[in-house]
C-alpha cells in the first residue's frame, strides 16, 4: 500500500516543473499521503537528498520558472551500482513510490528503476522540447515557443530595419518542434529542422525569391539539431552562395529554458501533477502521465521516451508557402 511519496525533477529544468511540484505535493496531502522531495533529481536519490514537503513548502511558487527541487543529469544513475544506491535510500526512507517529472532520458532511469526493482513510478512529462511519445505538449514547451516568438520578434525590427538575414538558432536537442512552431508564429523565411533534409538550393532559390519581391528582413529559423549543422555553419554555407544581402547570426540558447510558465504550462503541469498521484494509487507504474485532446492519458515510459513523435510534413509546406 502507497502511504509515502516521492517526487523529483531530472534532466533539463523547464518552465512548469515548480507548478507540477506543487500539484503532487498539494494532491497527496489531500489523499493523506506523507510527500517527500528529493533534491537535485537521481543525483539526490543517490545522495539521500531529500526533505519531507507539506502544504507550505510549495506556496508561491507555480508562478515561477525553474525547479525548486534542483535538477540534474545523472551519470552515476546510469551504473547499476548507482542505481541500487538510489534504491536503497528509496527503501530506508520508507518511500513507497516515485514521480519523476523529466524528459525521455529521466524516463529511461524512471523505468529502470521500475523494473529491476519492481518499484512503483510514475513519469510527467517535463521538457521543453516536446519530443515525447504519449502527451500533445510536454511541461514547458509553451512557454519556451512563446520566448522564441518574443525574441525573434525583436530581431525582426533589426532585420526590416536594416535589411538583414538572420539566421536564429532554437533548442530542441534531435527535435525540431521548438524552432517549427516558433516559426510559423514568426512567420519565419524559412524552417530548418532535423526532422526533415535541408537542401541548400531550394533555400537559396527561397531567399532569391524575397530579395526579388524586395523583402525587408529575412529570418531563418535554424533547429540545433538540424542536419547542416547549427546557425553558424547555415550561415557560412548560405553566405557562399547568395551574398546579396548582409546576415546575423543569432543563437538563444538558455534564455528558451528560464522564466515564469505560460497559463498553459501552469495548468498542464497542475493537471498532470494532481492525475500521477492518482495514477499511483490506482496501481499504475513505468507510465508517462500524459494529455492527448484533452484527455488524460498513459503511455509506457519507455515508449514515451523513444522519441517517435509523429511529424506532419504539411505543417512544414504551410510555413513554406506562408513565407512566399
Ligand atoms: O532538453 C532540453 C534542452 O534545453 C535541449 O533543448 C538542449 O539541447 C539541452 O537541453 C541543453 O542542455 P544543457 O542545459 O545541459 O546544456
Amino acid at each position: 500500500m502507497i502511504k509515502r511519496i516521492a517526487v523529483l525533477t531530472s534532466g533539463g529544468d523547464a518552465p512548469g516543473m515548480n507548478a507540477c511540484i506543487r500539484a503532487v505535493v498539494r494532491t497527496s496531502i489531500y489523499k493523506n499521503l506523507a510527500v517527500v522531495g528529493v533534491i537535485g533529481g537521481y543525483e539526490g536519490l543517490i545522495n539521500n537528498e531529500m526533505r519531507e514537503m507539506n502544504g507550505s513548502s510549495v506556496g508561491n511558487i507555480i508562478q515561477k520558472g525553474g525547479t525548486i527541487l534542483k535538477t540534474a543529469r545523472s551519470e552515476h544513475f546510469k551504473t547499476a551500482e548507482g542505481l541500487k544506491s538510489a534504491y536503497d535510500n528509496l527503501k530506508a526512507n520508507n518511500i513507497d513510490a516515485l514521480v519523476v517529472i523529466g524528459g525521455d532520458g529521466s524516463f529511461r532511469g524512471a523505468e529502470a528503476l521500475g523494473k529491476t526493482f519492481n518499484f512503483p513510478v510514475v513519469g510527467i512529462p517535463g521538457t521543453i522540447d516536446n519530443d515525447l511519445y504519449g502527451t500533445d505538449f510536454t511541461i514547458g514547451y509553451d512557454t519556451a515557443i512563446n520566448t522564441v516568438v518574443e525574441a525573434v520578434d525583436n530581431i525582426r525590427d533589426t532585420a526590416s530595419s536594416h535589411n538583414r538575414l538572420f539566421f536564429v538558432e532554437v533548442m530542441g536537442r534531435d527535435a525540431g518542434l521548438i524552432a517549427l512552431r516558433s516559426g510559423i508564429a514568426c512567420g519565419a523565411e524559412a524552417i530548418l529542422i532535423p526532422e526533415t533534409e535541408t537542401h541548400f538550393d531550394h533555400l537559396i532559390a527561397q531567399l532569391e525569391r524575397g530579395w526579388l519581391r524586395q523583402k525587408t528582413g529575412h529570418i531563418i529559423i535554424v533547429a540545433e539539431g538540424d542536419d547542416a549543422g547549427g546557425a553558424f555553419e547555415v550561415a557560412r554555407k548560405v553566405r557562399a552562395k547568395f551574398d546579396k544581402i548582409e546576415t546575423k547570426v543569432c543563437v538563444l540558447g538558455h534564455i528558451q529554458r528560464g522564466g515564469n510558465p505560460s497559463c498553459m504550462d501552469r495548468v498542464l503541469a497542475t493537471r498532470l501533477g494532481y492525475e500521477a498521484v492518482f495514477a499511483l494509487l490506482d496501481g499504475k507504474t513505468q507510465v508517462m502521465i500524459g494529455q492527448v485532446c484533452g484527455k488524460v492519458t498513459y503511455a509506457e515510459l519507455i515508449k514515451a521516451a523513444k522519441h517517435n513523435v509523429d511529424f506532419n510534413k504539411k505543417i512544414l509546406e504551410m510555413a513554406e508557402i506562408m513565407a512566399l
